[in-house]
Formats: C-alpha cells, sequence, structure tokens
C-alpha cells in the first residue's frame, strides 16, 4: 500500500472519507461533500445507527454526480477530544474496511477538525501511520493465497490543508513504523528459521542504519562466565549469543547511555521441565523482548535519535536433551552469584541475569529498562491490556507509564518487595529460579531479576500479555504486536534525547 499526502480535492475514482463527530456533527468536509452529494450522507446516516462515535464506520454508495465510488463515514467521538490516536484508529480501521470491501484506492479528506488537539499536519500524519500499521502482513509463507485472501488497497492518500508539513510529520512516524515491523517479522518467525544465530544475523543488519552491532559467541560467553545464558542454551544443537547494538546519537557519544536488554528464547519447550503439548507452538514467540530491544534500535536509528542507546539480547533455544540443564542444576551467573535450577522452564530470568549484569557491567548506563515474556502469571493479572511494570525506581516507572499512556501501549505497576525477595532463597545455592508454590509468580521473576541490576535504575516489562494478539485491534493487525516499541520510543523522545 502507497501512502500520500495531497490537498484537499475529490478524487476520480476509489473511495473518499470524511471524518463524523459525536452525534452525527459532520466536520466541513463532510458537510460540504454531503451538499455536494445531494443530502445522501445525512439521509444514510439518518438511517442507519451511526452516530460518529468512536470507531464506527458507515458506507455509502456515492450518487451518480459524483466521479469517485463510494463514501465512507468515518466516526471519530467528541470532535474537542480527538487526539492522535483517535486519528491513528480511524487510519487503521479504514484501512482493514477497505481491503475487506475489496476497493484499491481511497482518500481520506482531513479538513480543520474543530477543537482538535493537534495540528491539521500532525492531524493528517497520525491518520496515515495508523493507515500503516494496520497494513501489517505477514504472508511470505502463504503460497496459495486466494485473490480474496490478499489485500485490495494499493494508494492511500490523505487529503488536508496542511499537506507538505504533514508529509515531513509522517516522514519520522514513517521510520517508527519501521521498527515496529521489523518486530512484527522477527516476532512471526517460526523456531526452524529463527533461531539464535539467525536472530544475530538480523541484528546485524542494523549496521546499515550506523548501529554497532557484534555478536558474542559460547566462547566468549564462557570466557565472561556466564554460566545461566549458557545453560538454558546448552540443551540445543542451536548454540546461544549475546548481542549488543550501539547507537551513539548523543552529541557527547561518550555520554552515559539508557539501555534496553532483552529476553531472547527462539523457543521456548520448558527444557526438561518440558511444556505441554498443547499451545507449545506459541513459544516461538519467546524472544518477543528481543524483538522488541531489535526494532526500538531500528526506529531510534532511523530517525537519528539524539541519544546514546545500548540494546541487549540474550538469544537461545530452551531444548530438552542429552546434553540439557536439570532440575536441581546449579550455574554460576556472571555476577559470581549461584542459582539452582529448580525448573528448566523458568529460563528467561536465567538468561536475563547475565545479559542485565554485563549490560551494566560493561557500559555503566544511566538506567536499563528490560523486556520479557517472562511469566504466564502476568497474564493472568493482567491479560492483554497491560504490561506488567517491576521497578526500583518511581521515576523512571512513572516516565514509562506516561510514554504508554500517549501511545495506547498500557503498562501497570505490579510490586517488588523483600519478602518475594526472600522466598527465591535457596538451601544449595545463592538464589533458586522458582519458589515451591504459583504464588505472585511474576513478581518471583522480577525480584530474581533485580538480583542481577547492581544498583542500576532499572524497569523490567513482563510482555508476555502483550507480544501476541489473537484480535485485530485497530492499528494491530492479529498476531505479532510490535508492542513496546512505540512505547520506548516514546519514553526516550520526551526525556532523553539532546
Ligand atoms: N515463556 C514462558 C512464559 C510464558 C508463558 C509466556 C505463557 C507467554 C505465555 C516462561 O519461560 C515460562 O515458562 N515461565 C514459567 C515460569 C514458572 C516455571 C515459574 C511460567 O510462567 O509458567
Ligand atoms: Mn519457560
Ligand atoms: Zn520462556
Amino acid at each position: 500500500m502507497k501512502i500520500s499526502f495531497a490537498e484537499l480535492g475529490a478524487p476520480k475514482a476509489g473511495t473518499v472519507i470524511v471524518g463524523v463527530g459525536e452525534d452525527r456533527a459532520l466536520t466541513p468536509v463532510a458537510a460540504a461533500l454531503d451538499k455536494e452529494a445531494g443530502g445522501a450522507l445525512g439521509r444514510a446516516m439518518a438511517s442507519s445507527r451511526f452516530t460518529g462515535k468512536k470507531g464506527q464506520l458507515l458506507a455509502v454508495l456515492a450518487p451518480a454526480n459524483l466521479a469517485f465510488g463510494g463514501i465512507v463515514l468515518a466516526g471519530l467521538g467528541k470532535l474537542s477530544e480527538v487526539d492522535a490516536l483517535a486519528l491513528q484508529a480511524l487510519g487503521g480501521s479504514v484501512v482493514a474496511h477497505l481491503n475487506g470491501a475489496g476497493e484499491s484506492e481511497a482518500a481520506v479528506q482531513l479538513g480543520v477538525i474543530d477543537g482538535a488537539r493537534l495540528s491539521p499536519a500532525e492531524a493528517a500524519a497520525n491518520v496515515a501511520f495508523g493507515a500503516r500499521l494496520r497494513s501489517y502482513r505477514f504472508d511470505k509463507y502463504r503460497t496459495r493465497m486466494k485473490a480474496e485472501q490478499k489485500p485490495t488497497l494499493k494508494k492511500l492518500a490523505v487529503q488536508s490543508d496542511a499537506a507538505t508539513a504533514a508529509k515531513k510529520v509522517f516522514a519520522q512516524l514513517d521510520k517508527l513504523a519501521d521498527g515496529i515491523f521489523f518486530t512484527r517479522d522477527l516476532v512471526s518467525e517460526p523456531g526452524n528459521i529463527l533461531y539464535p544465530e539467525s536472530l544475530a544475523d538480523q541484528a546485524m543488519t542494523l549496521t546499515e542504519l550506523g548501529v554497532e552491532v557484534e555478536a558474542l559467541d559460547e566462547k566468549k560467553m564462557k570466557k565472561l562466565g556466564m554460566g545461566a545464558l549458557l545453560g538454558v542454551g546448552q540443551g540445543s544443537v542451536r548454540p546461544p549469543r549475546l548481542v549488543v547494538m550501539a547507537w551513539l546519537g548523543a552529541d557527547d557519544k561518550k555520554a552515559a547511555p539508557i539501555a534496553f536488554v532483552g529476553k531472547g528464547i527462539t523457543f521456548d519447550t520448558g527444557g526438561i521441565s518440558l511444556k505441554p503439548g498443547a499451545g507449545m507452538e506459541e513459544m516461538k514467540w519467546d524472544m518477543g523482548g528481543s524483538g522488541t530491544v531489535i526494532g526500538l534500535m531500528k526506529a531510534l536509528a532511523g530517525r537519528k535519535a539524539k541519544v546514546n542507546v545500548i540494546g541487549v539480547v540474550a538469544l537461545a533455544e530452551n531444548m530438552p536433551d542429552g546434553n540439557a540443564i536439570r532440575p536441581g542444576d546449579i550455574l554460576t551467573s556472571m555476577s559470581g552469584q549461584t542459582i539452582e535450577v529448580n525448573n528448566t522452564d523458568a529460563e528467561g530470568r536465567l538468561v536475563l541475569a547475565d545479559a542485565l549484569w554485563y549490560t551494566q557491567d560493561r557500559f555503566k548506563p544511566r538506567l536499563m529498562v528490560n523486556l520479557a515474556t517472562l511469566t504466564g502469571a502476568i497474564l493472568i493479572a493482567l491479560g492483554s491490556e497491560y504490561a506488567g511494570l517491576f521497578s526500583n525506581n518511581d521515576e523512571l516507572a512513572e516516565r514509562l507509564t506516561s510514554a504508554g499512556k500517549a501511545v495506547g501501549e498500557h503498562l501497570w505497576r505490579m510490586p517488588l518487595n523483600e519478602a518475594f525477595d526472600r522466598a527465591i532463597d535457596s538451601d544449595v545455592a545463592d538464589m533458586r529460579n522458582i519458589t515451591g508454590d504459583r504464588n505472585a509468580g511474576a513478581s518471583i521473576g522480577g525480584v530474581f531479576l533485580q538480583r542481577f541490576v547492581n544498583g542500576v535504575p532499572w524497569a523490567h516489562l513482563d510482555i508476555a500479555g502483550m507480544a501476541w494478539s489473537k484480535k485485530d485491534a485497530p492499528t494491530v493487525p492479529k498476531g505479532a504486536t510490535g508492542y513496546g516499541v512505540r512505547l520506548l520510543e516514546r519514553f526516550v523522545a520526551d526525556h532523553y534525547e539532546d
């Protein structure tokens, strides 16, 4: 789908989309179109349930006096509350609708929206951004798709009084979409295609954007003492990797960076503590945290963000075989702390233990944020509405929460406390990777990770409920969501750029 910006004007073909506020309040362009159409829009609304509520769409056949074929009314809700997210949702819903209807070209006419909270240029750019986000597909392995299964929309024009300025704003958002699409692609790939080495190769492609990328192999990790990460990887014929990405965009290349760390289990069978068979295929997206970190690096480098950022991803495949770690095994992490592995399926915290320690030790970052599909327990607590946020720093937690609100990727803070921390003490090692029960499972994961951050301001985002979706949302088609890229891009933009 090609997206373009143009001044307002009636197209010769295709569908025209106009916005309508709550209680059927026509925006100025919608009113003008209604007049040209001899009142057809008003009549169509009057004979339907369409009232202009946010998210509603009403398709109307264009009367014969107009050159183009169709009109879609798109509900905007209260016009005084129209914001970037509402316009992104409009763009996304329109794309989904037109693809379903078989349309090939369309123009969104966006005139002035009275009282809207953003400029005409920002409004138009956000419609386009939402449209692009919803147009994402992962079809590369579908060789026999029927014509009616394929998307039809080839061209979408966003018309406004500020086309030139809108194009500029969109250029930045487009880079963000590139990062999100990269994450979605990585998370969608199955475990036979995407494994630690091939995922490391994917991260390497960021060198084209000026990101420095380095992959540590087993030998290097052994030398560094990363017994926890290596332990998880040792049951697979596909060797683990630790990939370090550096984007140094600040004026002072030596200024302390901020760091993002991702769990990258390219497939999680559970290991010797094997998972049940039903649904195990979902564990191809257990590298979602690292997918987000890699996509974020792409988004930041793509728009040449003026900030120093380090991305570290801990990549391993959790498999059961003759060389796999066993329940009861004791591993020595890079920090020197020993871990009794009582359940090989609690592997994410093990790989992150070494990745977090390494990151703070080597880069002395201002702060670290890790992302991980860490626990089923966070899904029980928060479903797919919020990712869990665990932090040792209130200011950091607040900044992350607000960034999430601004982009519609929500976080909910969960507790870390001393009792949880004591619960992972072990009788035979410095700690164990699970407790004896399922209580507070997500927080237990959090306090485990906290033992490896060495006091650095840190947040852990448990995205187990967010990395993958079973249903379409306005700007996120079902499947890999790319959750976290927008949130962290905003977090960086709002607080850490020169
Ligand atoms: N990758 C899983 C967590 C997960 C489960 C993500 C379901 C998405 C959906 C993780 O490695 C895991 O297996 N966690 C265990 C921890 C338990 C053994 C303490 C879990 O949540 O059951
Ligand atoms: Mn697991
Ligand atoms: Zn896992």
